[in-house]
């Protein structure tokens, strides 16, 4: 059966611009949840500026905690510059992720560089990490519409995303950073991407923020696209992208790609368990948009296809109490 890949980014993009700040043992403890639903790969924070985004403060004390209780599971961290790898590469990371706007201004609100520096900023970054030996992402972001430009233009993604490749980047993850792109809009880049670069380097990033995350999902996977990004609740969104919403959610895409005849190795009432867990957290309702219907499955005791596969990873810790 065709595999789907799914990263979940739901403890870096999702939490990052929560009003509550999530704990490094409740960050954990989502973790966690996610690996024992039998997610592979995880972004786990991100080593930025402590400053521009005080929920990832806590990166260097909780990535080893993670990598230590989840040994088999893909642990991924954003790093914006030479600094940030230098942190994660300290703190033991051995993957990374570094986020290259498409446009001049979007990098000046989310790094504080021009469009030429983060490039070669990214570039060095890159070049740095696999001298370390570690496993590389790239990020293209505002890879549709940027909230300061408008639409990005489409050559500019093509190229941005051949000099990451060129850079070393093992993954290209093409984000639609506000949640605007169309189903027409993901097969036509996604279509003249994969004519540049090998389908299985390409990664997806969307947000929800206009009800299209699963039809975008769906054009990706016509167009050959087997990785995405997604998060758990569809918690998520970029502090510095006005308008972004939630990411696509986890529970979403994994339904509609089993239910269209691929593989993702997830289990749907596993993801219920971390959406449990990460409302308990974060105070407040979560949930992509087949949530309703999930938990119903789930409450049912006909609803035996939701049944939890036995044996999946390690068994989640018991959450601790929320702080204060
Ligand atoms: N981690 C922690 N601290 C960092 C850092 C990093 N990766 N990079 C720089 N810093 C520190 C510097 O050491 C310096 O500290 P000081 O004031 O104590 O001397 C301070 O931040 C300013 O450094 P500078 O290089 O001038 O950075 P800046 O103020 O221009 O900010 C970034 C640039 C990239 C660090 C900041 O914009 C950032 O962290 N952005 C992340 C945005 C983000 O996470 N967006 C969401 C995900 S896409
Ligand atoms: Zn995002």
């Amino acid at each position: 059966m065709d595999r789907v890949h799914i990263t979940d980014v739901a403890p870096r993009d999702g939490l990052q611009n929560q009003a509550v700040h999530a704990s490094t043992a409740h960050k954990l403890a989502l973790v966690e949840r996610l690996a024992a639903a039998g997610i592979g790969s995880v972004e786990i924070t991100s080593f930025v500026s402590p400053k521009a985004v005080p929920q990832m403060a806590d990166a260097a004390d909780l990535l080893p905690q993670v990598q230590a209780r989840l040994p088999a599971l893909r642990s991924s961290v954003l790093v914006p510059n030479r600094k940030g790898l230098e942190r994660a590469h300290a703190a033991g990371a051995h993957e990374i992720a570094v986020v290259l706007s498409a446009t001049e201004t979007m990098n000046r609100k989310n790094i504080n560089m021009g469009l030429d520096e983060a490039i070669a900023v990214s570039e060095q970054t890159l070049q740095a990490a696999l001298a370390l030996g570690l496993r590389t992402r790239a990020y293209v972001a505002v890879a549709f519409d940027c909230p300061f430009e408008g639409e990005t233009p489409l050559d500019r993604v093509v190229d941005l995303s051949l000099r990451m490749t060129k850079a070393g980047a093992h993954e290209i993850v093409i984000a639609d950073t506000i949640g605007s792109a169309s189903p027409g809009m993901v097969k036509e880049r996604m279509g003249a991407l994969t004519q540049a670069i090998a389908a299985d380097k390409l990664a997806v990033h969307f947000h929800d923020t206009r009800g299209m995350g699963a039809a975008n999902a769906w054009a990706a996977l016509e167009a050959g696209i087997r990785r995405f990004d997604a998060s758990v609740g569809g918690i998520g969104g970029c502090p510095f992208a006005p308008g972004a919403a939630g990411n696509l959610a986890t529970e979403d895409l994994v339904l509609l790609a089993e239910r269209s005849g691929f593989s993702t190795g997830i289990s749907l009432p596993g993801l219920l368990d971390a959406i449990d867990l990460a409302q308990e957290v974060l105070q407040r309702p979560l949930g992509g948009r087949s949530i309703a219907w999930l938990r119903k499955q789930r409450d049912s005791a006909s609803g035996t296809h939701l049944k939890r596969p036995q044996g999946l990873h390690q068994s989640p810790t018991q959450l601790a109490p929320p702080p204060g």
